[in-house]
C-alpha cells in the first residue's frame, strides 16, 4: 500500500471506491486520503460526493475526481472507466463496497428489483475488477478490497434472500482472485463486516427493527476500514478480513458448532431480517 502521505497531488496514486457518497465508502475515501491516495469517487448522489471532495481538499490537501454512476446500470463500468482512461487515470487501490439491503422473501422485490441488486452487488464488482486488473498486473502493484459481509459466512435466514448469497459470492470471488495474483503485485481481500453503524439500514427500511440489537453487535466505520487497511499493509494479506472480536468469534462459531449457529441464527433471525 502506499504510504507517500507528504507527496504532491500530481505524484499520489489513484484510488477508486464505489458507493463512496456515505458510510464505509465515505470512510475508506478519508482513511486512503490520510495513506497518501488521491481518490476517484464513484455513486448516484453528486452532491454528497462533492461534499466529501471538498473535505478531503480542505482537512487533507486530497484531489478528487467524481463519477455519478448508479451501477444497476449494465454500461457504468465501462463508462467509469473510459472516463478515467480519458483523464489518464490508473487506478492502484480499488475498493468495491456499493451495496444495499433488499428486504422481504424472494418474491416480494420485483424481478427488476433483484436483477438491479445482482448488478450492483456482483456484476460490477466483477466488471469494474475486470477492467482495472490488467493495469495493476502490468504495473506490477495493486489491492483489491470487495466490501462483502459477515452474512457472506454465517449462516442463511429466511428474508433479504440474495444478500447473504451475494457476499458468499464475493468472498469466494476474491479467494479464487487472491490466488491468482500472488505473483503479480496485486494484493486482494475480502471484507466482512457485521452490522456497522451506517445509512445501510436507513435506506432498507430496517433501522428501527435493527436498532434493538445489542450494542456490542455494532461496530464503527472507521474500526472496519482502519482493519482493513492495517490488514492490506501486510506482506501477507489475510483473503478474508473480519473486524471485530465478538464478529471472529461468531464466524468461528459458525464453522465449529454449524449446528448451534442453525438454531441461534433462525431464532435471532427476526431481529435483522423482514420476511414479508
Ligand atoms: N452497514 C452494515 O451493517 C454493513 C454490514 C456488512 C456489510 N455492509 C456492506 O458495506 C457496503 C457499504 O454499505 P454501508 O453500510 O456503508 O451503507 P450506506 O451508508 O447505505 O452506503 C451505501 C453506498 O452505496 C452506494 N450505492 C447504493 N446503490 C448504488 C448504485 N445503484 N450505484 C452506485 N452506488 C450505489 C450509495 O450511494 P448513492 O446512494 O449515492 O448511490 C452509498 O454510497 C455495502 O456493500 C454493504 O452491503 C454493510
Amino acid at each position: 500500500m502506499n504510504n507517500g502521505n507528504s507527496g504532491k497531488n500530481d505524484q499520489k496514486p489513484w484510488a477508486l471506491v464505489t458507493g463512496a457518497s456515505a458510510g464505509i465508502g465515505a470512510e475508506f475515501c478519508r482513511q486512503l486520503a490520510n495513506n497518501g491516495y488521491r481518490l476517484v469517487l464513484v455513486a448516484r448522489r453528486t452532491e454528497k460526493l462533492q461534499a466529501l471532495a471538498d473535505e478531503l481538499m480542505q482537512t487533507r490537501a486530497t484531489q478528487s475526481r467524481i463519477i455519478t454512476a448508479d451501477l444497476s446500470k449494465k454500461n457504468a463500468c465501462e463508462i467509469i472507466c473510459q472516463q478515467l482512461a480519458d483523464d489518464n487515470i490508473d487506478i492502484e487501490f480499488l475498493v468495491n463496497n456499493a451495496g444495499y439491503g433488499l428486504p422481504g422473501s424472494f418474491h416480494v422485490p420485483s424481478w427488476q428489483e433483484h436483477a438491479d441488486f445482482i448488478q450492483v452487488m456482483m456484476t460490477a464488482v466483477c466488471e469494474l475488477t475486470w477492467r482495472l486488473l490488467p493495469g495493476m498486473q502490468k504495473r506490477g502493484r495493486g489491492n483489491i478490497v470487495n466490501v462483502a459481509s459477515v452474512a457472506g459466512l454465517v449462516s442463511s435466514s429466511a428474508g433479504h434472500t440474495l444478500y447473504g448469497a451475494s457476499k458468499s459470492f464475493l468472498i469466494r470471488f476474491s479467494e479464487a482472485l487472491a490466488l491468482e495474483n500472488t505473483q503479480t503485485g496485486v494484493k486482494v481481500c475480502a471484507l466482512c463486516p457485521g452490522f456497522t453503524y451506517s445509512e445501510f439500514h436507513d435506506v432498507n427500511g430496517t433501522r428501527k427493527m435493527i436498532s434493538k440489537l445489542p450494542d456490542y453487535l455494532w461496530l464503527d466505520a472507521k474500526d472496519v476500514v482502519a482493519d482493513t487497511l492495517k490488514a492490506m499493509s501486510a506482506d501477507d494479506v489475510k483473503t478474508v478480513v473480519i473486524p471485530g472480536r465478538q464478529y471472529k468469534a461468531i464466524v468461528f462459531a459458525n464453522r465449529h458448532l454449524p449446528w448451534l449457529a442453525n438454531i441461534l441464527t433462525k431464532r435471532n433471525a427476526k431481529h435483522f431480517r423482514v420476511t414479508d
